[in-house]
């Protein structure tokens, strides 16, 4: 099987460019990003704190997350329930960057990343995909952006899906993420050694795209 590895900071566009570069290359699509967030919205319906590690220790092993693939890109399931409709808000991903840092969370979500992997051709974003999760992927890639061109991001698509968005609350929350994702004790987010830096600051969407199919071609020899 052959795996391609995106990582980057929250809103840097991984999931979108990923989805597309999947499309093209007929592989499945994994956002790794979703899993720790429906762990983080069983964690928010169990009442658990976010500074509480032994509870998140023990909620976490309730959580069965699984994955279904309908048309090439995943939908997660949390104990048998679809929660794509669910995950997507600030207070879900702020729980989910929060309880990431627990190691209970992030073995079990290892595990299901792992066999994910061994089973599909896939291209699956996060945090630590060409890190830990697939050190042996053979296309890497760090996808980043400054933080300001996020946050203008984050905003435009909290107001696309309907919700209100304030561009200085947006801009300190990405920072603080960045600073928590970057600085935890396990499985941090950093660009692996062999990984190719792409800053999609002053790109477009097609040109990201773009670059990211030649690496692939480049790295998978075709
Ligand atoms: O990519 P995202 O915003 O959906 O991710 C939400 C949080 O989940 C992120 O802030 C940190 C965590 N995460 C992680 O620790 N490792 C991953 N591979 C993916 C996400």
């Amino acid at each position: 099987m052959n795996s391609i590895a995106i990582d980057g900071p929250a809103g840097a566009g991984k999931s979108s460019i990923a989805k597309m570069l999947a499309g093209k290359l007929s592989y499945i699509y994994v956002d790794t990003g979703a899993m720790f967030r429906a762990m983080a919205l069983y964690l928010l319906r169990c009442g658990v704190n976010a500074e509480d590690a032994a509870a998140i220790s023990a909620h976490c092993k309730e959580a069965d997350i699984t994955i279904r693939i309908k048309d090439g890109a995943q939908v997660v399931l949390l104990n048998g329930e679809d929660v794509s409709p669910y995950i997507r808000t600030q207070e879900v991903g702020e729980m989910a960057s929060r309880s990431s840092v627990n190691p209970d969370v992030r073995a079990k979500l290892l595990e299901l990343q792992r066999a994910l992997a061994a089973r599909e051709n896939v291209v699956m974003d996060g945090r630590d995909i060409g890190t830990v999760v697939l050190p042996d992927a053979p296309v890497k890639i760090y996808l980043t952006a400054s933080p300001e061109v996020r946050a203008k991001r984050r905003c435009l698509q909290l107001e696309e899906s309907g919700q209100t968005a304030d561009y200085d609350q947006v801009l300190a929350e990405i920072r603080e993420r960045d600073y928590r994702d970057m600085n935890r004790a396990i499985a941090p987010l950093k660009q692996a050694e062999d990984a190719i830096l792409v800053d999609s600051s002053n790109m477009t969407i097609p040109e990201v795209l773009d670059t990211f199919l030649k690496i692939a071609e480049d790295r998978l020899g075709k």
